[in-house]
């Protein structure tokens, strides 16, 4: 379709909020039909001065009701069943998506691949694969979207939120700021660059960051003495991190979490807000010490060691 206030379509989601899209619109013009045609009709036949049979007629009123009753339950329960399918397809990424990171700041998008690569308001990513953002803000609420792909993500300070899609044809397509977020909102905005899988391999590469953000993590991991505590031999009692990732944890009020993207977040932030069953509440809280970008690369780091086995206690 090239109607130009109608954006494209190019991912798995866009054509199924598309068909629900028109079948929706179809639906309600069937339905307003429906009502308003007969309506003038009648208007028009039984119009003051008209001669047309006014007599009483009997009528099955009990059938009537109950068949415009139940029908349209079935209908709407229909839609209602369509819908939810389509949300839950576009709000659970599949497992072994490509994750980056999406930062928003005042006015800017950044993004992280996780080889090291970073990019001010551009996005390149692979063809025909499924692609999760992570998405932080550092200041206020932004909104990550891509009217191509049929997405759009509040961007909240304080958490991560996530979305996910998956690019059906090659080409540049437009992203935006969606929410109001000052001055500049309207020129937050950027491009997503789909590449075919070997060309974004090449790009990935064309760029050579020297760490990868796993690495990088790691040194901030360093610089910021978290390993003073963290790492086997130290003299402070801390929980180990590797083999962490996904896990369950214990807690000290007897309750599990498990270590997802969250639970580290908050662990490093909020460190007295859940405390590891067997450990004392000592660590220091980094919030104001590591930016959202930081934090990510800390987070993969800990992702990278997720599945490497825990270090014998001495
Ligand atoms: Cu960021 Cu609007």
């Amino acid at each position: 379709m090239n109607f130009p206030i109608f954006p494209k379509a190019a991912s798995t989601t866009a054509a199924q909020t598309d068909e629900l899209y028109f079948f929706l619109l179809g639906f309600s013009i069937f339905i307003l039909a429906l009502v308003f045609l007969p309506m003038f009709y009648f208007l028009f036949k039984y119009r003051r001065g008209n001669r047309a049979n006014r007599a009483e007629i009997n009528l099955p009123t009990t059938r009537i009701e109950i068949t415009w009753t139940v029908i349209p339950i079935l209908m709407v329960t229909g839609l209602f069943a369509w819908s939810a399918r389509v949300y839950f397809y576009e709000e659970v990424p599949p497992p072994g998506a490509l994750n980056i990171n999406v930062i928003g700041k005042q006015w800017m998008w950044k993004a992280q691949h996780s080889e090291g690569q970073q990019e001010i308001n551009e996005l390149h990513i692979p063809v025909d694969q499924p692609v999760k953002l992570t998405l932080a803000s550092e200041d206020v609420i932004h909104s990550f979207y891509i009217p191509a792909f049929r997405i759009k993500q509040d961007v909240v300070p304080g958490r991560f939120t996530t979305e996910w899609f998956q690019a059906t044809r090659l080409g540049t397509y437009d992203f935006y700021c969606s929410e109001y977020c000052g001055t500049d909102h309207s020129k937050m905005a950027g491009r997503v660059v789909v590449m075919s899988a070997t060309e974004y391999r090449s790009w990935l590469a064309a760029g050579a960051p020297r760490n990868t953000l796993a690495q990088s993590g790691e040194n901030l991991f360093r610089e910021l003495g978290c390993s003073g505590c963290h790492v086997g031999s130290t003299t402070v009692h801390a929980p180990p991190l590797e083999g962490l990732y996904g896990k369950m944890v214990p807690l000290s009020d007897g309750t599990f979490v498990i270590a997802d993207d969250k639970y580290l977040r908050d662990s490093i932030l909020l460190p007295s807000s859940q405390i590891v069953a067997g450990y004392q509440p000592l660590m220091p809280t980094y919030e104001g010490h590591v930016t959202e970008g930081e934090l990510l690369e800390l987070i993969a780091y800990l992702k990278s060691i997720g599945g490497s086995a825990p270090p014998k206690n001495p």
